[in-house]
C-alpha cells in the first residue's frame, strides 16, 4: 500500500465531503448548464449586498491613514474596543472596560476559537446544542476539546403547519443529564442559526442557572444581536452570578453586512476577556487593522444614520417578502424570531423515485437529496440542515432546508419565481 508522504493531522482529514462543497458542486454544474451566475444562492449566509456609504467611507478612509496600515494592537484598537464598550453598556446595565473586558477577533469564529483554547484542556467537554453552526465542533476539537451534544426538538406540529422558531424547545432535563465532571463550557447562540430561534428570558434563566450550579463557562455567541424580531435576551444580562460566566460574542461581519471583514469580538469580565486575549494573541497576533477602524466609526455613526432600525426592518422586511411563497405553495416553514435564515418543511414534496443522484448525496439523509433536487432542478441552493445535527439526531430535520434571506430583492423574487416549478411535485 502506497502510504501518503503528507498524511494530514485527524483534526483536518475530515472523512465526509462538507456540506459547502457538495452545494458549490451543484451550484457549479447549474451554472455550467444555464450560464456563469445563474444559479440562485440562498446558502451560505453572505449578503447579496454592500454595506451602507458611511460604513464604506469608513473603510475607505482608514486605508489612508498610515497606522491603518500597520499591526493593531493584539487586543484590538482602542477606538473599536471603546465603539463596542459604549454600545454594549447600555444593554448590559452596567459600564463596560474597553480595556479589560473587550478583546477583538478575527471574526466571531476565531472569537470563539481563542476561548476554547483559552479554556479547555485535553478531554474536558464543552456542550453544544444542535442544530450547531458547524465551525463550532472543530473549534472545540483543535484544543482537545469534547462536543457534548443536546438536541433543539422541533414543534410536533412542525411539518403540517407553519410553526414559530420559538417553539423549537430544549428539554432542561436531557441537559443537565449531558452536564459532567468534565463539562467546563456551553456554547448558547441566540438568535439561532440555523433555526431563527430567540431564546425566552426564562429559557436562558433556567440555562445559566444550570452554568453557575456547576460552574461552567458560557460562550453566548450573539452574533445576530440586532437582528431580532422578538424581545430579544442577553445571557450576560440576566444575573451578576451569570454575567461573572459569560462571554459574549459579537461580529462585525453580521452587524454591518461585510462578512468577508473578519472583524468580531468577545465582550466580557476581565477574569475570562484576558485568556481569550493571550489565546488569540499567540493564533493571529492581530486582526486587520483598517476594517477594524472602519467597524469602529460604523458603529460610533450607526445610530444617527438610523442604522439599526433600518438594518432590522429591512431583514424583516425580505424574511416576509421571501416566505410567502410558502404560503403560497402551501409548505409549512419555522417562522423566524431573528436572523435571517428560515427553516421550511418539505415533507410535502415528493422527489421523482428514479431520479439519479450521485453516490455522494445518495448516502446521505433526504435533506442532502432535495438540497441537490433544489440546485439542479430549480437553480436554488438551499442548505441542508441534517449537517448541523449529529448523525443520531439528523432524522430531526431530514426534511427541511435552510434559506438564506440576506439577498438582493429582485433575488428573492427570483427564487420565489422558481419555487413556483415545485407545485408539481407537492402532495
Ligand atoms: C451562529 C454563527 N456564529 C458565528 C458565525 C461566524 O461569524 P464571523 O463571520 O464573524 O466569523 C456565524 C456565521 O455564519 C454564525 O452563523
Amino acid at each position: 500500500m502506497i502510504q501518503d508522504p503528507f498524511k494530514p493531522a485527524k483534526r483536518v482529514a475530515g472523512q465526509r465531503q462538507d456540506v459547502w462543497s457538495i452545494v458549490n458542486e451543484a451550484a457549479a454544474a447549474y451554472n455550467q448548464e444555464h450560464g456563469a451566475g445563474s444559479v440562485v444562492n440562498m446558502g451560505q449566509g453572505f449578503f447579496g449586498y454592500n454595506p451602507p456609504e458611511f460604513v464604506l467611507d469608513a473603510a475607505r478612509d482608514a486605508l489612508g491613514k498610515v497606522d491603518c496600515n500597520q499591526y493593531s494592537p493584539t487586543k484590538g484598537r482602542p477606538r473599536l474596543k471603546k465603539a463596542i464598550a459604549e454600545a454594549y453598556t447600555p444593554f448590559f446595565g452596567r459600564t463596560i472596560n474597553p480595556d479589560t473586558e473587550v478583546t477583538i477577533t478575527t471574526g466571531a469564529n476565531e472569537g470563539m476559537l481563542s476561548a476554547f483554547m483559552a479554556f479547555l484542556e485535553q478531554g474536558d467537554e464543552v456542550i453544544v446544542f444542535e442544530p450547531f453552526f458547524d465551525q463550532y465542533i472543530s473549534n472545540i476539537e483543535m484544543p482537545g476539546g469534547v462536543p457534548v451534544y443536546v438536541p433543539l426538538h422541533p414543534p410536533p406540529n412542525g411539518a403540517t403547519q407553519t410553526t414559530s422558531a420559538g417553539e423549537w424547545t430544549l428539554d432542561m432535563a436531557e441537559l443537565e443529564k449531558a452536564i459532567t465532571d468534565k463539562t467546563r463550557m456551553l456554547v448558547l447562540n441566540t438568535p439561532h442559526n440555523p433555526i431563527g430561534k430567540v431564546f425566552t428570558r426564562a429559557e436562558l434563566q433556567a440555562i445559566g442557572d444550570l452554568c453557575v450550579k456547576h460552574n461552567i463557562i458560557i460562550l453566548s455567541d450573539e452574533v445576530y444581536d440586532r437582528l431580532y424580531y422578538v424581545p430579544f435576551t442577553r445571557a450576560a444580562t440576566l444575573s451578576p452570578e451569570i454575567a461573572k460566566l459569560t462571554l459574549t460574542v459579537g461580529s462585525g461581519g453580521k452587524n454591518f453586512y461585510c462578512t468577508g471583514w473578519r472583524v468580531g469580538w468577545l465582550v466580557g469580565p476581565e477574569p475570562l476577556i484576558k485568556y481569550v486575549s493571550a489565546a488569540h494573541t499567540r493564533i493571529c497576533y492581530s486582526s486587520v487593522s483598517p476594517l477594524q477602524e472602519a467597524t469602529a466609526v460604523a458603529f460610533e455613526q450607526a445610530e444617527a444614520h438610523g442604522f439599526w432600525e433600518e438594518s432590522k426592518k429591512e431583514m424583516k422586511g425580505k424574511m416576509d417578502r421571501f416566505n410567502a411563497i410558502w404560503d403560497e405553495l402551501g409548505l409549512p416553514y419555522s417562522d423566524p424570531q431573528g436572523g435571517y435564515f428560515v427553516l421550511v418543511n418539505l415533507a410535502k414534496v415528493k422527489l421523482p423515485e428514479d431520479y439519479e443522484f450521485p453516490a455522494h448525496v445518495a448516502s446521505r439523509p433526504r435533506d442532502f437529496k432535495l438540497s441537490w433536487f433544489f440546485i439542479k432542478e430549480l437553480g436554488i441552493a438551499a442548505i441542508p440542515p441534517t449537517e448541523f445535527f449529529t448523525e443520531g439526531n439528523a432524522h430531526i430535520v431530514e426534511d427541511w432546508l435552510r434559506f438564506a434571506v440576506c439577498k438582493e430583492d429582485e433575488v428573492l423574487d427570483k427564487a420565489k419565481e422558481r419555487l413556483r416549478g415545485l407545485k408539481k411535485y407537492i402532495q
